[in-house]
């Protein structure tokens, strides 16, 4: 998928494009010293906690960690793919984006074809359950759910008819068929022939936050299974990311506050219909890392609705793992666990709105379901079992980003421990990022130049990219065995070739992998130095890291001449690393 769209044209465009101007185009901002602020366009808030930095060519919001480059702001902003964004900015600047090969843009028609596709597919579900024959069974099946034709309408449920060929006679063109089978809604035989996937089943048309469809869920009319089938994963359609009735909540409502996570297409629809308009559900998976980020960035409070039996337990259970990274202050998470037999669609039809929301808000919050779960395990009535509690709370409670929150849960877990709060923390939170034993406060007693001369280094390079420049890329580092190392020399090849990059542009070259997120984060955090000390403080950084590759690489060589012997040029290099360029002061491992 990569590279149709020339990096040397992104990095030229991301250099000529200012950030301020494509967001504040969008989004009133207001100057906050060199910095540009306005409220999270990704999360509800009230005081400003999204900033623009010009310099850096770079977004990012406090409350919910939303960041990136004006081409990641345009892609989630505006719900954009990756080369419409890179077009809408060229045309903002008067550039012709260039393709490296005529499939480029052959890529984004074959885009545009697949959602124009599904929305040919989607019209026809609907018209089906208006004119087919047979529509009377679909109808009344609805109406035996106790759905209305107005609820029916929002969510745009369709039919699609008894028959193999349905879809099929609508897809005549050959190019149209093809796209049909990579989005799954017609199914290829092996000898060629093609059928409709979804046949006498209820449709569900799911849609992205634009109101586009991207894939359905269909249920049958009868107790056959499957009972549900769903579209597979497509190129505009991806399961774990997507939350079904997302858009429908956000065009039904005022400003959203908070959302209720459920586990079916039809409580959704359901709770709908009675007003609890601000429902979503996964789409027949659990709840994934990116789901939860969607919806931290969509609202503050979520509601995870989840069956009373075992398997509720266990999903909600996940869903907590999953959550506790993103459990930022401002945020909540709670648990609604329903009584048995029961689902969101039953209940509130039995009970009614009112009912159902006071559930909502008496629903457990994460910290109470958290503690009672590792409680029901252990005997906490004996050290040993208050051991082992605290045991299995420490890798959860190390998830959770830095916040007053954190520190709450830690007090609740020297509750209930009988272990002192600060003796926690160092346990917890100590052990991840340095070596000195568990249990000694490690952390303040360095002062932040001495932390990590890997993490100085690269944050001064994301502050000022042309520090890459100032020294010759240390060969030497290629084999200093640390975390971070890897990062800092592709950074430092790259700040290197391209000296004119800023850091938004630097961002867009690790678009989509994992360091990503973690580049972004270190951006914006506090740099204790002027200006000036940047590159004095850059140099030593590096030094301080080609020290400690060479007391490395002689404790290696010390170690193996001792096991097996050293060849010649083994021996001068130890001499060397011994006498010449040893590090003069210790180096802080
Ligand atoms: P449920 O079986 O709880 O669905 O599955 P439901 O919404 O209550 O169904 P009704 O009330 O009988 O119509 C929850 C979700 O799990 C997925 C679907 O996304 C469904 O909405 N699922 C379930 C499937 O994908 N396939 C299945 O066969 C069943
Ligand atoms: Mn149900």
């Amino acid at each position: 998928m990569a590279g149709r769209i020339p990096q040397s044209f992104i990095d030229e465009l991301l250099n000529r494009v200012d950030i301020v101007e494509v967001i504040e185009s969008r989004l009133p901002l207001k100057k906050a010293g060199r910095e540009f602020q306005a409220c999270c366009p990704f999360h509800n808030e009230k005081t400003p906690s999204f900033t623009v930095s010009p310099g850096k060519q770079f977004y990012h919001c406090f409350g919910c960690g939303a960041h990136g480059s004006a081409v990641s702001f345009l892609i989630d902003y505006e719900n954009l793919s990756f080369p419409e964004a890179i077009e809408e900015l060229a045309r903002a600047v008067g550039m012709e984006v260039p393709r490296e090969t005529g499939a480029a843009s052959a890529t984004d028609n074959r885009r545009l074809d697949h959602f124009s596709l599904l929305e040919k597919t989607d019209q026809f579900y609907r018209s089906q359950l208006r004119q087919h024959r047979q529509a009377a069974r679909a109808v009344d099946y609805l109406k035996e759910r106790g759905l209305s034709g107005e609820i029916a309408q929002t969510f745009g449920l369709g039919y699609a008819p008894p028959g193999w060929d349905n879809l099929l006679k609508l897809l005549p063109g050959h190019a149209e068929r093809e796209i049909a089978v990579e989005l799954g809604l017609l199914i290829k035989k092996d000898d060629g022939s093609l059928y409709d996937r979804f046949r006498e089943r209820i449709m569900f048309p799911i849609r992205d936050r634009r109101g586009r469809c991207i894939g359905f869920g269909g249920r049958v009319l009868g107790d056959e299974k499957p009972k549900y089938m769903n579209s597979p994963e497509s190129p505009v359609f991806h399961k774990g990311q997507e939350l079904y009735g997302l858009f429908e909540a956000r065009k039904a409502g005022q400003k959203l506050e908070r959302l209720l996570v459920v586990e079916g297409y039809m409580d959704v629809v359901a709770l709908a219909q009675f007003g609890i308009t601000e429902t979503v559900a996964t789409l027949g998976t659990a709840t994934t890392q990116e789901h939860l980020e969607r919806l931290y960035r969509t609202v503050n409070e979520v509601v995870f609705c989840f069956d009373g039996d075992a398997a509720g337990q266990r999903a909600a259970w996940r869903a907590l793992e999953n959550a506790l990274q993103v459990m930022r202050d401002g945020r909540e998470a709670r648990f609604l666990f329903l009584p048995d037999g029961e689902d969101p669609d039953t209940l509130v039809r039995d009970i009614g709105a009112e009912a159902f929301r006071q559930k909502t808000v008496e629903s457990i919050p994460l910290s109470q379901f958290l503690y009672e779960q590792l409680s029901l395990q252990v005997d906490i009535n004996s050290v040993e079992g208050r051991h082992r509690l605290v045991e299995q709370a420490k890798p959860l409670l190390a998830k959770l980003p830095d916040s007053v929150f954190r520190d709450l849960m830690l007090e609740r877990l020297a509750q209930i421990s009988g272990l002192k709060t600060a003796q926690l923390q160092a346990r917890i939170f100590a052990s991840a990022h340095s070596s000195a034993p568990a249990g000694e406060p490690a952390a303040e007693s360095r002062r932040p130049s001495e932390r990590s001369p890997v993490r100085t280094a690269i944050r001064l390079l994301l502050e000022q990219p042309a520090l890459g420049q100032c020294l010759q890329t240390p060969v030497e580092l290629t084999d200093l065995q640390l975390p971070g190392v890897p990062l800092l020399l592709e950074l430092l090849e790259l700040t290197r070739s391209r000296p004119q990059l800023n850091t938004g542009g630097i961002l867009e070259h690790w678009r989509g992998r994992a360091e990503e997120r973690h580049l972004a984060r270190l951006a914006v955090t506090k740099l204790d130095i002027s200006s000036e000390g940047y590159e004095p403080e850059f140099r030593g950084a590096v030094q301080r890291l080609i020290e400690q590759r060479n007391s490395q690489k002689a404790e290696y060589l010390l170690q193996k001449e001792r096991r097996t012997g050293l060849s010649e040029s083994e021996k001068d290099e130890l001499k060397q690393l011994v006498t010449g360029t040893r590090p003069h002061q210790d180096a802080d491992t």
